[in-house]
């Protein structure tokens, strides 16, 4: 087996190379109780720092998506930390000044694009900030769909933005107050509480587990 050493927490282990970080600190004994959710890249639960031999520069990644490196040290952080105000959605405008009254911080933007180069996802985080300061609620939620809330950019912002909290509520505002209702789901909503189904429904819960499995074979699929 070709293995390779790092440094995790400053103790050195051997451990196979091509490991993610993530398996390589559980290959050498760690047992994750935080920073690890869904191992799959979406949760931004595993924000972790490492650093290379001969490199000065603090690397910042997804542990479950990066691969070791020989002589990498590396230290898990328990959270990311950042500022998120409390605010009812059902209170709030999609509108212009919406982010930046709840995240002042916004303004404080010096345009060094540390956010962007800190992303796991690849995402342009720096014209999100741009976006939200011109109030582009909608142009935040695109910008910002594959977000997955790790905050690496915010870790790394020098302005102290919550960015991760601003994606949230732009999309937040943009799935309530932006986005056009899709008249299917609103048709089958209203027939579900007309009781429309109910009768269906109301056998489904009382069938065996054979007998749904059958149901679920035999059901009519749409072309
Ligand atoms: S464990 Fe979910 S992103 Fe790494």
């Amino acid at each position: 087996m070709n293995e390779i050493t790092v440094f995790i927490m400053g103790k050195g282990y051997r451990v196979p190379a091509g490991l993610t970080i993530m398996k390589a600190m559980e290959y050498a004994g760690y047992r994750l109780a935080r920073g690890c959710g869904c191992r799959g890249g979406y949760c931004g639960a595993c924000a972790t720092v490492y650093r290379l031999p001969g490199d000065y520069k603090l690397y910042a990644d997804l542990a479950c998506q990066t691969p070791v490196q020989d002589g990498m040290y590396i230290a898990q952080l328990p959270f990311t930390p950042a500022e998120r105000p409390a605010y009812t959605l059902g209170d709030l405008k999609a509108e212009g000044q919406t982010l930046l009254a709840l995240f002042p911080e916004l303004a404080r933007c010096v345009a060094c694009n540390t956010c962007t180069k800190a992303c796991p996802q690849k995402l342009e985080v720096m014209d999100a900030v741009q976006a939200s300061l011109r109030g582009d609620i909608r142009g935040v939620a695109e910008f910002t769909f594959d977000c997955v809330s790790c905050g690496l950019c915010t870790m790394r912002c020098p302005a102290e933005i919550s960015h991760h909290h601003v994606w949230q509520l732009a999309r937040r505002l943009n799935g309530a107050y932006l986005t056009p209702r899709a008249e299917h789901v609103q048709t089958r909503v209203a027939e579900i509480a007309a009781g429309k189904f109910k009768a269906e429904l109301d056998k489904l819960v009382t069938m065996t587990k054979d007998e749904l499995v059958a149901a679920y074979k035999a059901r009519q699929i749409e072309a």
